[in-house]
């Protein structure tokens, strides 16, 4: 590697690193904060005008994401050892309780037999990443309401039991959340997500009273961050694939290449390995985790084709080629990180959705790129 090179390596990782120190000081500081993709004028263009606010947002993901997604499946591709998963997500239930318009597991566009995970199934699977040597993100939620599984305080203390080093967030809708169910939680996960879906830009009353106390009892929550985002119930998001209800996936094709069957391990409750979060309806199968060793199917020549298929661009890949589901932010991050060769770096990266601590850099001119300054587009807001 030339000195020049080494120096910019060295550059971004310092420049992360003061990221997430900065993440650090402030949820040592603060254990919650409150924020909105664009602020209250993203939540208000997203609620008057959810076409035109959907249009826009995946047009600024995608150029946020450059290259750094072209360059994590090349890279993937060409180590002599297949690298591991960056996020693990297993979908312990497949129910949900609430009515956000844009996802399939809402209770009105639920289509799946309900399923949940055995806890023989949980545990193996827990027990083969440990033995796996995994590090990094954990998720014990997918198209689904964690708080629905009556298990999930238990899952998440075998999984900090077995996997001490990983990243555990759990991303929540709230209906169900109460102070005493994050006391249960907080010791076994780093940060919890709480998604106010509502039609309005206020606080439901319970996430206001879990907002308030933690506000003034930061001692009691200081080993979690908390982040609540305000989010619009009626939202149009991605179409994922056509899985999403109300944005249908049209004949338009998309080239980009997609980060996720590189960075994820998707697993249903019935222990099926699919493409991603977006195949809701188990199109795809890589494996049945009740048959197969998780290893060997992520490393599996079935998912590697895939993926060779996806690095030339998702229309290469026929269950993908209309899907504009877009993997900026929190993966995009990732990626880089672990390219830097900062594994540990990237295991620290919150799951927050927003682009808040992604170190970006915008598209310049053919195969050049501006490294640009860190663009805050997730507010911190005080309680609304
Ligand atoms: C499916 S939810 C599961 C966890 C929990 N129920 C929640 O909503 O936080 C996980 C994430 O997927 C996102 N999501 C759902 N439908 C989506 C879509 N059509 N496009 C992009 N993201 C979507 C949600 O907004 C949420 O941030
Ligand atoms: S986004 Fe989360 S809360 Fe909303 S319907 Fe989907 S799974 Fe449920
Ligand atoms: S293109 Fe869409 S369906 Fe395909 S892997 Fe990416 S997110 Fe999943």
């Amino acid at each position: 590697m030339s000195r020049r090179k080494r120096r910019i390596q060295q550059r971004s990782i310092e420049r992360r690193d003061a990221q997430i120190g900065m993440g650090e000081r402030k949820f040592r500081d603060m254990s919650i904060r409150i924020s909105s993709f664009m602020g209250r004028f993203g939540f208000e263009a997203r609620r008057i005008a959810p076409n035109l606010a959907s249009g826009a947002y995946l047009k600024l993901q995608f150029a946020m994401r450059g290259h750094d997604g072209d360059e994590y499946c090349r890279w993937f591709l060409e180590q002599p050892q297949i690298p591991m998963p960056q996020v693990v997500n297993i979908e312990t239930i497949n129910r949900c309780n609430s009515t956000c318009a844009f996802c399939t597991a809402n209770v009105h566009a639920e289509k799946r037999p309900f399923r949940k995970i055995s806890d023989d199934l949980y545990r193996s699977i827990i027990d083969q990443l440990a033995d796996w040597g995994y590090g990094g993100h954990l998720t014990l939620y997918g198209n689904n309401e964690p708080l629905l599984d009556t298990g999930i305080v238990e899952k998440h203390r075998y999984a900090r039991e077995k996997l001490p080093e990983s990243f555990i967030f759990m991303s929540t809708n709230g209906l169900l959340l109460t102070l005493d169910r994050i006391r249960e939680v907080q010791p076994y996960i780093d940060q919890l997500i709480i998604n106010n879906y509502a039609e309005e830009y206020k606080l439901h009353d319970n996430i206001r009273q879990i907002y308030d106390y933690v506000r003034t009892h930061e001692e009691e929550f200081r080993d979690i961050e908390i982040i609540i985002q305000m989010r619009y119930l009626q939202e149009v998001l991605t179409n994922r694939a056509g899985s999403s209800p109300n944005k249908k996936a049209t004949e338009k094709v998309y080239t980009k290449t997609c980060l996720l069957p590189f960075t994820d391990l998707w697993i249903t409750p019935n222990g099926t390995v699919g493409i991603c979060c977006c195949d809701n309806l188990e199109v795809t199968d890589f494996g049945d985790v009740n048959k197969t060793p998780l290893r060997e199917i992520w490393e599996g020549e079935k998912l590697q084709a895939a993926r060779r298929a996806i690095a030339q661009g998702r229309d290469r890949y026929p269950f993908c080629k209309n899907c504009d589901f877009i993997d900026a932010g929190f993966r995009t991050a990732v990626a880089r990180a672990v390219m830097d060769g900062d594994q540990a770096g990237a295991n620290r990266i919150g799951g927050e959705g927003a682009p808040a601590r992604t170190p970006c850099r915008l598209p310049f001119g053919k195969g050049r790129r501006l490294p640009c300054v860190r663009r805050r587009l997730s507010f911190s807001l005080s309680a609304p």
